[in-house]
This record gives structure tokens, sequence and C-alpha cells, in this order.
């Protein structure tokens, strides 16, 4: 089980950061693909004002969500990594990186926060920080303000009595379970942002991974009212989705919009 200290352990070394995390972005191609086709579609509503990003890491997503927000807080458990992205960001005097405890954010004021996001990070807590975090985002978020949440759901997979039956049967299949947090399910998670007095809008269960395709992962979009009413959707076809933005984004259409700007520049110097 990923403790907080044993993400602390995991994160907190230098030698596991030599790409800067873009490596976890192998499935969607590069991290600007992923980017810009798998979760600038889902957040594009809720990017304005004071932004708090949960779990950094090297910044992969803090640097797209930089020039949406008016100023942005990042709390990370591992110092390596709020001074890698205080390095990083150092130029952006509206950015702020802080280490916590991995369960609360003492240093962020009360409902100052518009929007709160994390992706890629919070699969590895358990309940028992992803319960604080509810209760901590219904105190810094703004009243109606908005958070968007990559969580564990690896404990509704381990719970579901037909997968039990065909894993019993396949019992030797590799299930590979990224190091997901078993205590977690998108069920909990919506238990414990209705505890905090919120609400979850929407949630998203989806598999991570190529193979067994196991619906391990869920993204949870809350908003800061009290209220029950969720629209849950399972995607199993996420990982097929990343496929296709793989494709689309080696195509270098960037490639091909500047070589039609340079056409176009000699053209006009022509005339
Ligand atoms: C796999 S890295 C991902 C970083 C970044 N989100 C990305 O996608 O590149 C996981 C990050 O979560 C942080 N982390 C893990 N558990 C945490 C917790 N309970 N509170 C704050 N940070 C946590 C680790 O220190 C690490 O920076």
């Amino acid at each position: 089980m990923p403790s907080v200290s044993e993400n602390r352990q995991r994160f907190g070394g230098a030698d596991d950061w030599s790409q800067e995390g873009d490596e976890w972005s192998e499935y969607w191609g590069t991290a600007h693909a992923q980017w810009v086709g798998c979760l600038l579609p889902r957040v594009f509503p809720f990017l304005k004002g004071r932004i708090l990003e949960i779990a950094p890491g090297h910044g992969r997503w803090t640097q797209f969500l930089q020039p949406h927000c008016t100023s942005l807080i990042g709390i990370d458990l591992a110092q390596v990594c709020v001074d890698r992205c205080t390095e990083r960001f150092g130029h952006y005097p509206n950015l702020e990186f802080k280490v916590n405890d991995g369960l609360t954010f003492p240093m962020i004021e009360n409902a100052s926060i518009d929007f709160a996001f994390s992706f890629d990070s919070l699969v590895h807590a358990e309940s028992d920080v992803m319960s604080s975090y509810a209760n901590e985002l219904a105190r810094v978020l703004k009243p109606g303000g908005f958070a968007f949440l990559h969580h564990s759901n690896l404990d509704a997979v381990r719970r579901r009595s037909v997968l039990d039956k065909i894993k019993r049967r396949l019992s030797r299949l590799p299930f590979d379970q990224h190091w997901r947090a078993p205590s977690m399910s998108a069920e909990k998670m919506r238990a414990f942002v209705e505890g905090a007095g919120m609400m979850c809008v929407q949630q998203e269960i989806v598999p991570w991974g190529t193979g067994w395709p196991l619906m391990i992962d869920c993204m949870s979009t809350i908003v800061n009212t009290p209220g029950t009413q969720c629209h849950v959707v399972r995607n199993p076809r996420f990982m097929e989705e990343a496929a296709a933005i793989k494709r689309i984004s080696s195509l270098r259409l960037d490639g091909c919009a500047s070589r039609a700007s340079l056409e176009l520049a000699r053209a006009g110097g022509n005339n």
C-alpha cells in the first residue's frame, strides 16, 4: 500500500526524475499531446483565477496550467519536487511551491482557490489522504470553486464479484496495478466529498496502461457546493483515446503550421 511515507521515499529521490516525469506521457506520445488531447478538454471550463496544483512533481502539468491562472500554488510532499518546480518556474512571480505533510495544506488560506487540479499523483494516495484532502478542499476552495482529481479506483476493481471469478480463472495473468492505492474507489471519493459538504458533479472511471483493461482509475470533478447528484461515466476506451492522440501528435502538425507560415512569409516577401 502506498502510504504517505512510501510516496515520500519513492518520489523524493532526485534519480527518479530523469525526464521530469514526461516519460509517463508515453501512451499519449508527449506531455503536450496528453495535455491538449486528454486533459484540456476535461478541465478547460474551470481554468481561471488562483489555481492549486496538488502534487505537481517536476511540473509536467504546471507548465500548461500557468498560462491560464492569475496565480498558482503547487503543494507536494517531496522537497526535491518543490525545489525543482521553484527553479523551473522561478521566472513567474505569481507561481509558488510548498512542501506539505501529504495530508493537509495549512499554508493555504480559507476560500482562496478557484480551481484545484491533480493528475497522475493521487492515484498513489490511500483513503486516509483522500478523505483529508476532501476536507481541506472544502476549506480552501471558494464557494462554487471546482476541483479535478485523478485518483485510484482499485478498491472497486478488487471488489467486483464477476471480476473475482475471472481473476480466479486467469490468476496467472499478470495484473499491473501501476502502484494504485488499493483502499480507494470512485464511490469512496464521492462519500468523502459529500461528507466534506461538497458535490462530485462527474466521475469518469477509466482503465490505465495497456494489456488487461481494468478500470483502476477515476477522474472526479468536484464543486464546492453541497449536493449529491453525480454523473458517473465508465469510459473503457480511455487508453484507445490515448493511442489515437499519440497517432495524431506524431503527424507533427505544428511542424506543418510553421512550414506554412514560412511559405506565407516567402510569398509575402516575393510580392
Ligand atoms: C508520479 S508523480 C506525478 C507528478 C505530476 N503530477 C506529473 O504528472 O508529472 C507523483 C507525485 O505525487 C507526489 N505525492 C504523492 N502523494 C502525495 C500526497 N499525499 N500529497 C502531496 N504530494 C504527493 C509525489 O511527491 C510526486 O511528486
